[in-house]
């Protein structure tokens, strides 16, 4: 077991029926706050694709902490993929299914060289619908997808099934 998943065991709270009855709600805020849990967790995520991206996409909100904090490692770029309405100008959005509706990631194009390779990482991994739409809109810009990272999956939603074969890395799956 590795030292960031001792960390995630220690920390982790799980909140029932949050934000809606029957949810079983994973809190990543106290493994967050913790110094040594969130320094083993991204230092977890950037070892595991050292040397094989250019550029860090963080998925608002909690994907910008992991992503600020793996680029700086790596001394490489971040960008942010956006709830809609948050970017001025002309941008790319995709939309995708919530349990209940939907809704819309925003990216800006342009920001990096064509070609670049990006790792995309967030907090959790659930259906899969957030980091396949976060996927759209870096390969429409241009960019190529090269892994997916997240602190958490949740396994029996299969989201993995949702993001292809790119490379998608957990550090613990529930
Ligand atoms: C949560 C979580 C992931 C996403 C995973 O974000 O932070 O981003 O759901 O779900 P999925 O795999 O089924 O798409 P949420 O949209 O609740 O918003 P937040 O990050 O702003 O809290
Ligand atoms: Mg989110």
């Amino acid at each position: 077991v590795s030292h960031a998943r001792e960390q995630l065991d220690r920390l982790l709270v799980s909140v029932p029926d949050f934000p809606e009855p029957g949810i079983l709600f994973r809190d990543l805020a106290p493994v967050f706050a913790d110094g040594d849990a969130f320094h083993a967790i991204v230092d977890d995520l950037a070892s595991r694709f050292a040397g094989q991206f250019d550029a860090v996409a963080g998925v608002e909100a909690r994907g910008f902490v992991l992503a600020a904090a793996v680029a700086y490692a790596a001394s490489a770029g971040v960008l942010v993929v956006r709830k809609a309405g948050k970017l001025p100008g002309e941008v790319l959005r995709e939309t995708y299914d919530l349990e209940y509706g939907s809704a819309s990631l925003e990216l800006e194009p342009d920001r990096l060289p064509v070609g670049s390779r990006v790792l995309v990482l967030d907090d959790v991994l659930a259906t899969g619908g957030t980091l396949a739409a976060s996927s759209r809109l870096i390969q429409r810009a241009g960019y190529s997808v090269v892994g997916f990272g997240v602190v958490l999956e949740l396994g029996e939603l299969d989201g993995r099934a949702r993001l292809g074969d790119v490379p998608t890395y957990s550090i613990a799956s529930l």
